[in-house]
């Protein structure tokens, strides 16, 4: 019998009220949002624009009248948003002035290997000694990693279509805390072909990170997963088993925020950057026509028609691109934005606070951008991945296909320019991530996708004992990639396989 099988990312309110304790939270719906401030390129060349950012530690407000200690790119959570533009292509230089080493993923970005933020492809802080910062030897023998020094420049040709992408840490067993503690940002591509579209733009375009935190009396992040007093609380204990889950939610940094808008078409981004709490959005009240969110776009893509969803379901990494039309509310109306749990109980994200109205010409048309449908006959074979977790004498394993990772094995060896059907099956729910290859989920347990699983996606939610199909276009590079889950806990336990495009 699988563990946790029901109720997965979502902490009773009794356990999640003991998480953080002694401090004062705010208010919900008291602190504004705040929109991550956009990263300008330190030069523009032919050969595209060139980013320089500072993964460093500060002091910042989160919970109001508290320091929270943040490791961030260029100090921030979020970190900065670069805007770039497709096939214009960026290289962005990421320096280390941590104290522990760093890995850079760009997520759902077509990238070559040398620049995909592999595990073990690190940057180092200056002074750091190379040697004996994992504890598993033979996930990650000492001769396959590579060193940086404090700096690497990672190059994104970014020749693929407008989309959500962010990139966050991805450093060998440590990608769970390192990311909760901030090292995560919005990239957004952009095209002609969304350009031409008459979707709400600008200020009314607004990325919206969503995750999760736990503080300590004293404002800092607590990662209950390292504490061991909170093994005792009921529903904490399952912190091994479900990842880490915090009580207070941020978007964009903010506890429980707050959004002025006009009666108008406001398009959101939502990323769920949370480390293993998956949300089932709702907006309350509700338009009551089953089109809270206008979904348009999906994790790497826009859609090729819009479609109605009354709630979202959001799994650790996916992207919903979604238009929220406010002109169905009064003026003075305020709408929160839920997170319905399976009891039925509805936990704050954030609210919205319909202002004033305003002149709207954004619409959403009724085809957006040109999409193709993979057809199953492409696929040149079918591979099986089996995600699970085994209870052993020394405790519990995640493994793919009976193995956890090491950095020498290679699970599968798809060909460049193929198309292949992989098959996930699951004991739990595991967000399944793969690097490089964007993908079309085909099927559940053999029947249609569902509501969620339209478009070109990079991560897909596979729930308890589900089997779900997907058809991956290994386009772009050769070299060695990665699949894992993207519950950072089972990741950092290595639920990790390489593939080597060939
Ligand atoms: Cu968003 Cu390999 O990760
Ligand atoms: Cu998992």
């Amino acid at each position: 019998v699988a563990f946790g099988a029901t109720g997965c990312g979502q902490l009773p309110e009794a356990a999640g009220k003991t998480l953080t304790s002694g401090l004062r939270l705010p208010e919900p719906f008291k602190v504004p949002l705040h929109i991550p401030r956009v990263l300008d390129p330190v030069s523009t060349g032919p050969d595209g624009d060139r980013y320089e950012v500072v993964e460093t530690s500060r002091e910042v407000e989160i919970i109001p009248g508290t320091r929270t200690t943040v490791w961030g790119y260029e100090g921030t959570f979020p970190g900065p948003t670069l805007h770039t533009r497709s096939g214009r292509g960026a290289v962005v230089r990421v320096a280390n002035d941590l104290t522990v080493p760093t890995s850079t993923h760009l997520h759902g970005g077509l990238t070559p290997p040398d620049s995909d933020g592999y595990p073990t492809d690190v940057v180092v802080p200056s002074g750091y000694e190379p040697h004996n910062h994992s504890g598993h030897e033979e996930m990650a023998p000492p001769e396959t990693w590579t060193y940086h020094d404090r700096a690497k420049d990672y190059k994104y040709p970014l020749r693929q279509p407008a989309a959500t992408l962010w990139y966050h840490d991805h450093r060998m067993d440590f990608s769970a805390p390192q990311v909760y503690r901030g090292l995560a940002g919005f990239l957004l591509v952009h095209d002609d072909e969304e350009d031409s579209l008459p979707l709400p733009k600008d200020e009314r375009d607004i990325p919206l990170m969503i995750c999760d935190r736990a503080f300590e009396e004293s404002g800092e992040f607590r990662y209950p997963a390292l504490d061991p007093t909170l093994q005792r609380v009921p529903g904490v204990e399952r912190a091994y088993m479900q990842g880490v889950q915090g009580d207070v939610t941020l978007v964009n940094g903010k506890p429980w925020p707050s959004l002025e808008v006009s009666a108008t078409k406001y398009r959101f981004r939502i990323l769920n950057a949370s480390n293993a709490r998956r949300y089932r959005l709702a907006l309350n009240p509700g338009p009551r026509d089953g089109a809270s969110f206008i979904q348009v776009g999906s994790d790497v893509g826009l859609l090729g028609r819009p479609i109605n969803h009354e709630t979202l379901t959001v799994t650790p990494a996916e992207r919903f691109d979604v238009v929220v039309d406010f002109a169905k509310y009064p003026v003075g109306t305020r709408i929160t934005l839920v997170n319905e749990l399976e009891s039925g109980a509805m936990h704050n994200v954030m609210q919205f606070h319909v202002v004033r109205q305003e002149r709207d010409e954004s619409r959403v048309p009724d085809k957006l951008a040109n999409f193709t449908k993979l057809a199953e006959a492409d696929a040149e074979n079918t591979r099986r991945f089996d995600f699970r977790n085994y209870l052993e004498s020394g405790g519990h394993k995640w493994t793919i296909n009976g193995r956890t990772f090491t950095t020498t094995y290679v699970e599968a060896k798809p060909r460049l320019g193929s198309v292949e059907r992989w098959r996930f099956t699951s004991d739990f729910h595991h967000p399944v991530h793969l690097h490089l290859a964007h993908f079309q989920v085909v099927s559940r347990n053999g029947r249609q996708p569902g509501p969620m699983d339209a478009g070109w996606k990079d991560t897909v939610d596979v729930r308890p004992f589900e089997t779900v199909d997907v058809l991956a276009r290994f386009d772009g590079f050769r070299g060695r990639y990665m699949m894992h889950c993207h519950n950072l806990e089972h990741e950092d336990m290595a639920m990790m396989a390489n593939f080597d495009v060939v």
